[in-house]
């Protein structure tokens, strides 16, 4: 018996990372899973997102595990595309239970009172739009199935100043906003809404910023204000986050929506 046996998962941003993550953990407690991924670049930005062979990738490690799974190439800024993404759900399984509102993109940039209009546009398109956008098409057939539980995936950029990427920092800050919102609004159609606030994750995106991260956070004399409190932890694993949104996602977490988990191993506290 697992905790997610019945259930059916969406996850977007599940072609890597910890969004594959989440697909695996979720599976081995029972649920059937949809990933949605952009499985392709998005221009302007210094690194590369999960490609179509990362999503095949997460497909075959979830059916590895006997569970069923469906991969679509989606973007989370279209609205089309995220209501392909439920269609397919529909289809497949007949039924959401579970949103992880978990893609997203990063960028490094000198200073906030400079990024440009292509940057803050992309970044809110992404982080914050994008977030809307999925949890949109898909909460009505969380409603119709009777309930649901939807976990956003923020950071400590969104409880903390984010210098060099304040418009990541801005996007993380309003998911936190939106998922309370929405846990006042679907309390009545029993649908839970909450957020994780991982700290850094060992993930391609922090590979991806590892050179220009450390530099930055020197430059605003962050270099120790950003280790974690629980300092042999530098970054913590995607499993340490699917675990926390597990919980939040299953019945032990019945009567918990509206919060802000940090999985931050403790960051978030220090002064
Ligand atoms: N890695 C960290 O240090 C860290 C820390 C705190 C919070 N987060 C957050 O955790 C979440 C997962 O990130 P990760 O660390 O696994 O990074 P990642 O880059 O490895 O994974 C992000 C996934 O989102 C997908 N994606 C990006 N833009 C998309 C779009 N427009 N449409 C559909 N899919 C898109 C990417 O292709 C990728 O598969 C993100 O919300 C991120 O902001 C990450």
């Amino acid at each position: 018996m697992g905790m997610l046996d019945g259930k059916v998962a969406v996850i977007t941003g599940g072609g890597r990372g910890q969004g594959r993550s989440h697909a695996i953990e979720l599976a081995k407690e029972g649920a059937d899973i949809v990933i949605a991924d952009i499985g392709a670049p998005i221009e302007g930005l210094t690194y590369g997102l999960a490609t179509e062979e990362d999503i095949a990738e997460t497909v075959r490690q979830v059916e590895a595990l006997d569970r069923r799974i469906v991969g679509v190439t989606a973007d989370v800024r279209s609205t089309e595309d995220m209501q392909r993404v439920a269609d397919a759900a529909i289809e497949t399984f007949g039924r959401i239970d579970i949103v992880l509102a978990n893609a997203a993109v990063h960028q490094v940039l000198p200073d906030t009172y400079t990024i440009a209009d292509d940057d803050w546009h992309r970044m809110i398109d992404v982080n914050l739009t994008g977030v809307f956008k999925t949890v949109r098409a898909m909460i009505p057939h969380l409603v119709d199935g009777g309930g649901g539980s939807i976990v956003i995936t923020s950071s400590t950029d969104g409880l903390r100043a984010s210098p060099s990427w304040g418009h990541y920092g801005a996007a993380k800050a309003g998911i936190i906003s939106l998922a309370k919102t929405l846990a006042v609004e679907l309390a009545p159609e029993h649908v839970r809404v909450n957020v994780v606030v991982p700290t850094g994750v060992n993930s391609p995106m922090a590979e991806a910023l590892m050179d220009s991260v450390p530099k930055t956070l020197e430059r605003w004399g962050f270099a120790t204000d950003r280790a974690n409190l629980m300092r042999e932890v530098g970054v913590i694993e995607p499993v340490d986050v699917s675990n926390a949104i597990v919980y939040l996602v299953s019945d032990k977490a019945r009567y918990v929506t509206g919060i802000t988990l940090p999985v931050d191993a403790g960051y978030t506290v220090k002064h």
